[in-house]
């Protein structure tokens, strides 16, 4: 009988074989329909039924011994690319990881948050009020009614005859009490924008107070003086004092300015209280009765004080910087010197 094919010639260029594409194609070259082993099974019809047998089962074990040599070397090939791609997509977990630069609050927004700290722990809760206001809440409702010169230092910007950007915070005391129906306590503060005709190194045509306002049967000018000493030593440090100076605001009598001693010399005089020891805070009084009434309290029955901080004019004072406007600049290299870490 004739040798079909050399199976050592035939094994030794299967397992010379490294690429799996080329073993495909030896896979049709030895046992693919035109190999000379089909060919062989072809021609096996036409021999005598005893050698049919003989025959056959030589057949069938060169394709068996051809079919496992190309299954091993298959076998063996992708194995070797499995490991391969393992190798080089290992994942080095001693590798340090990217790190990203997380943003933070801005100086405005941590002092409106830690002065809204202070007063929470002092029992006030938050309110809130339009930005865009009817001229009868900023001015009217808070005694300034118009022709009043106070209207003058509070020029604004008007969206038509009667509303404009609200040039204080100071009508949402008058939104809160008239939520309140002329009952007492209230005891909120008012943290919110506002806008004036203003800009230079010190004003912007927009920047940001803190209103608070207590209405209860009893409240004295002593509960405010108390309660200013109070939240500015919590926001400038425990030895500072405060000085009250009479002052005018239409919407409250008697009216102060207070002042807080300078943090820097401690009272001695710098540049940064000017020479005199106190720096001016903010403006505060016990609530005018007209205000009172006008938001439906009985002024006889009851009183309260009032107080609106500028929150630009503090960060400015605490952190020293000179122009307003670095306040608002989104310079990142600023904004980064105030990052507080979270
Ligand atoms: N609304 C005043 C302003 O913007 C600030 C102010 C002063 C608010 C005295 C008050 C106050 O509540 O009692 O200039």
């Amino acid at each position: 009988m004739e040798k079909i094919i050399d199976l050592e010639e035939a094994k030794k260029v299967i397992n010379e074989c490294h690429d799996l594409n080329e073993l495909n194609n030896l896979r049709v070259t030895y046992l693919g329909k035109k190999s000379a082993l089909s060919l062989a099974m072809a021609q096996m019809g036409k021999l005598k039924p005893e050698e049919r047998a003989v025959y056959g089962k030589s057949v069938n074990d060169l394709k068996n011994e051809l079919n496992n040599a190309i299954n091993a070397q298959k076998a063996q090939l992708e194995l070797a690319k499995l490991n391969e791609t393992l190798q080089k997509e290992t994942i080095d977990i001693s590798l340090p990881g990217q790190s990203f630069e997380v943003g933070s609050k801005g100086i405005v927004a941590q002092v409106i948050d830690e002065i809204c700290e202070i007063c929470i722990g002092l029992g006030f809760s938050i309110a809130e009020g339009p930005e865009v206001e009817s001229d009868h809440f900023n001015f009217e409702m808070m005694n300034i009614p118009k022709g009043h010169p106070a209207r003058d230092m509070q020029d604004t910007f008007y969206i038509d005859e009667t509303t404009l950007l609200r040039s204080h915070t100071s009508p949402v005391q008058a939104h809160v009490m008239l939520a309140a129906q002329g009952k007492g306590p209230i005891k909120v503060i008012c943290p919110g924008k506002v806008y004036r005709r203003d800009e230079d190194t010190t004003h912007s045509h927009e920047f940001h107070q803190i209103e608070a306002l207590v209405v209860d049967k009893g409240i004295t000018m002593a509960d405010l003086k108390g309660i200013l000493l109070t939240i500015a030593r919590k926001m400038f440090g425990e030895k500072r004092e405060i000085r009250l100076r009479s002052s005018f605001f239409p919407f409250t009598e008697p009216s102060v300015e207070v002042d807080v001693s300078c943090f820097q010399c401690e009272g001695k005089g710098c540049n940064l209280c000017k020479g005199t020891g106190w720096i001016e805070l903010l403006g505060a009084g016990m609530v005018h009765p007209n205000v009172l009434k006008g938001a439906g309290f009985d002024p006889n029955v009851y009183t309260g004080y009032a107080f609106g901080i500028g929150v630009e004019r503090v960060a400015m004072l605490r952190y020293g910087i000179e122009d307003m406007r670095y306040l608002f600049a989104n310079n990142v290299n600023i904004m980064k010197q105030f990052k507080k870490e979270r």
